[in-house]
């Protein structure tokens, strides 16, 4: 099975780190299979240095008036592969719908970025026991008018909110079944298609061992690790061999 680990440095870092960042990580974690996704300011740096790169979000028109906000139409044409959208941070502080997502989703596909696209429940919705009908709802309405040609390139990355930050993460079977329900969802939507899936929620060099053997997943989403060169290490070579 094709596998990547996506690392989302979110707002973290001045430029004098980033530097020591670059140093650290060196040419172990250059290969496509690692993707980097900086804050923007800083996408050129990794580019430059033939990093396989993915901005943090994009928004959903080509180009414009939309002040502070980049555009997939630009994120592709530095190169850059791969955008996150969706994630739990941008909806929950930036108020981004299902309905937002989507057309960030849609306008990504047709720069042919790949999307990594975040779903995941709240704690609250949990122990509702809501999980399966809030992920089945995130999934129909982000990839919503999303071609069969270009579902492949969306991964689908699951992140249980409760778990993103906490060093809480879901057991081991409930990541399966989750991821399991998850594929059934797309492949009900996208017959014959091979989408991948990671898990995203503190993800950390001491348990990726356990999320590595669950069999359904292409890989992980990590955040806070991965702002130390040696933690981002350790979890490339469990993932990557
Ligand atoms: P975390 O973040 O690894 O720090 O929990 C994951 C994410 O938000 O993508």
């Amino acid at each position: 099975m094709e596998k990547i680990v996506v690392a989302n440095l979110k707002m973290n870092m001045t430029a004098a780190y980033v530097n020591n960042y670059l140093n650290g990580i060196k040419e172990d974690i250059n290969t496509k299979k690692v993707v980097i996704c900086p804050p923007a300011l800083y996408l050129p740096y990794f580019v430059r240095k033939k990093y396989s790169v993915g901005a943090q979000d994009c928004f959903y028109v080509d180009e414009g008036a939309y002040t502070g906000c980049i555009s997939a139409n630009q994120i592709a044409s530095m190169g850059i592969k791969y955008t996150i959208i969706g994630h739990s941070e941008r909806r929950q502080y930036f108020h981004e719908t299902d309905n937002i997502v989507n057309k960030k989703v849609l306008n990504a596909l047709e720069n042919d970025l790949n999307v990594i696209l975040c779903i995941g429940e709240t704690k609250e919705e949990k122990d509702m026991l809501k999980t399966d009908k809030i992920l089945k709802r995130q999934l129909i309405n982000c990839l919503r008018n999303v071609n069969e040609n270009k579902i492949e390139n969306v991964i689908i990355a699951y992140e249980p909110i409760w778990s993103i930050g906490t060093g809480l993460i879901p057991t081991m079977k409930e990541i399966k079944s989750t991821t399991a329900y998850i594929l059934e969802i797309v492949n009900s939507l996208y017959p014959d298609k091979k989408v991948k899936i990671l898990y995203g929620g503190s993800v950390n060099e001491k348990n990726i061992e356990s999320i590595n053997k669950i069999d359904n997943l292409n890989g992980v989403l990590v955040g806070g690790a991965s702002l130390d060169p040696h933690k981002l290490r350790k979890i490339k070579e469990v993932v990557l061999g």
